[in-house]
């Protein structure tokens, strides 16, 4: 079946395989934030209301994957989430769906997408140091990936890190701050 992109809020049935997929994407994590149904429900229709984009990439049965930009500065908004069916991964759907958000995003006039990538369970070498105001900027910049932690997968689709929060989710769990500039994205 051909894959198509969708406005996830058009239909429950985009909704409810969009919830399924967020639950399957993270379902390998510690402490996934959408641990069951019910709260994956809630970010779908978090990301489907108002202004913000939310848009999946889907093939008549099921939702591959699925992302959403919501506002976070008046020309800058932030990409969340963004899940793949653990089926569906390293096909090219997560940058399939980071390119038409882009692209719909730049029509808009939005200029940049920010987002943040966790690094809870020790999968970047930011996690195996004590980072303070003093070695943040130096670590960033030698960062490597130790355990396939996705913010490689989003400096392969051109985004950069701009920033690390040390610490965000518990000692030595930092969260990585990545920002693209849309201004050359095709519309
Ligand atoms: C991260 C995620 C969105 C990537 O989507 P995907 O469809 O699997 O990725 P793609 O197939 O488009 O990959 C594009 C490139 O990134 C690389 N890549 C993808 N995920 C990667 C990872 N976790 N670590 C390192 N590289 C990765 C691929 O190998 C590919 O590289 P190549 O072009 O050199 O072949 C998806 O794996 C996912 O949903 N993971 C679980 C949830 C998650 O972590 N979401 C992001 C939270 S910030």
């Amino acid at each position: 079946m051909d894959t198509t992109i969708v406005d996830i809020g058009e239909s429950n049935a985009y909704k409810l395989a969009a919830a399924r997929a967020l639950m399957a994407a993270f379902a390998d994590r510690e402490r996934s934030a959408w641990p069951d149904i019910e709260r994956a429900a809630e970010e779908v229709e978090e990301c489907a209301e108002g202004a913000n984009l939310c848009i999946g990439a889907y093939d008549g049965r099921t939702m591959l994957g699925w992302a959403g930009l919501r506002r976070m500065y008046e020309t800058t908004w932030e990409l969340h989430p963004l899940a793949v069916d653990p089926r569906r991964q390293g096909k090219g759907i997560g940058s399939l769906l980071l390119r038409e958000l882009e692209a719909r995003a730049a029509r808009r006039g939005i200029i940049g997408i920010m987002l943040g990538t966790d690094d809870e369970e020790y999968g970047t070498s930011l996690s195996a140091v004590d980072l303070d105001g003093g070695n943040v900027f130096r670590e960033a910049e030698r960062i490597r990936n130790l355990k396939r932690h996705p913010y490689e997968f989003y400096l392969k689709n051109g985004y950069a890190i701009v920033g690390v929060v040390p610490n965000a989710n518990g000692r030595r769990k930092p969260d990585i701050w990545m920002w693209k500039d849309l201004t050359n994205v095709g519309r």
